[in-house]
């Protein structure tokens, strides 16, 4: 596969939309919460955000894929419709640059916390980790795409495959990547676990297995102990 040349990485994105803005001082915070589906990052969001309003935060909430009508468009095309790893890499940037450009850069920009219910780590372990899809040309579009853009702090719930399998049968109709089998999942949360390995500054792990009132203790205690 042909990668994207240096000098074409880091020439300006034409289009008529603001570039993402590469993150100028002052800005806002970025929150991203992670796991493989099932782990609980929905059901904790809403508690994140009225822990930081609550800290006299103002908090744009959001997430991914989706978080603009054309990238929740896109989101529907990518967790229902049959495609290669390629277009689904593809797809997710897609929607990605109209997020970032839309809603993320501005909210930062007027110093807004971002509370994202996934980012892009969920593209580097489920493309690249669960689908074995090439991670350099996703670190490619990455850099096109979020121009060194990447959230302060990533809530990354841990939670064994297997028991996020059964939370999620008991709760929903699986969706075109729930459908996949254990190993898959696996995968994706060893890339996690990788990702988290390497950005221990960044990453936050929760132990996701605990009790919902436990896990939001969890969250609460990093929370304040990185001074969120
Ligand atoms: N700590 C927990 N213990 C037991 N069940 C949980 C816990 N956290 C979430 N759940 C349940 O698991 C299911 C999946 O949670 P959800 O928040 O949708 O996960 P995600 O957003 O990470 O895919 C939901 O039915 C939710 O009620
Ligand atoms: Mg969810």
């Amino acid at each position: 596969m042909t990668t994207p040349r240096t000098a074409a990485r880091t020439a300006p994105i034409p289009s008529d939309a603001p570039a993402p803005a590469a993150p100028a001082a002052p800005r806002g915070r970025f929150l991203s919460l992670e796991g493989i589906d099932g782990a609980g990052k929905s059901s904790h969001v809403e508690s994140i955000e009225a822990h930081l309003r609550a800290h006299g935060l103002a908090v744009t909430r959001t997430r991914e894929p989706g978080g603009t009508p054309l990238a929740e468009q896109l989101r529907e095309l990518f967790l229902h419709r049959p495609m290669d790893a390629l277009t689904e890499a593809l797809l997710v940037f897609a929607a990605r640059r109209d997020h970032v450009a839309q809603v993320i850069a501005p909210a930062l920009a007027r110093q807004a916390t971002v509370l994202c219910d996934r980012f892009t780590d969920a593209t580097f372990a489920y493309q690249g980790g669960g689908r074995g899809f090439d991670v350099t040309v996703l670190a490619h579009l990455q850099d096109w795409v979020q121009q060194g853009l990447q959230p302060d702090l990533t809530l990354w719930f841990d939670l064994p495959a297997a028991i996020a399998a059964e939370r999620r049968s008991a709760a929903r109709t699986p969706d075109r990547f729930e459908h996949q089998d254990m190993a898959f999942f696996e995968r994706v949360s060893s890339a996690y676990r990788a990702r988290a390995e390497a950005e221990p500054q960044r990453f936050a792990r929760i132990h996701a297995q605990a009790s919902p009132r436990a896990v939001a203790a969890q969250v609460a205690a990093v929370l304040e102990s990185r001074g969120w």
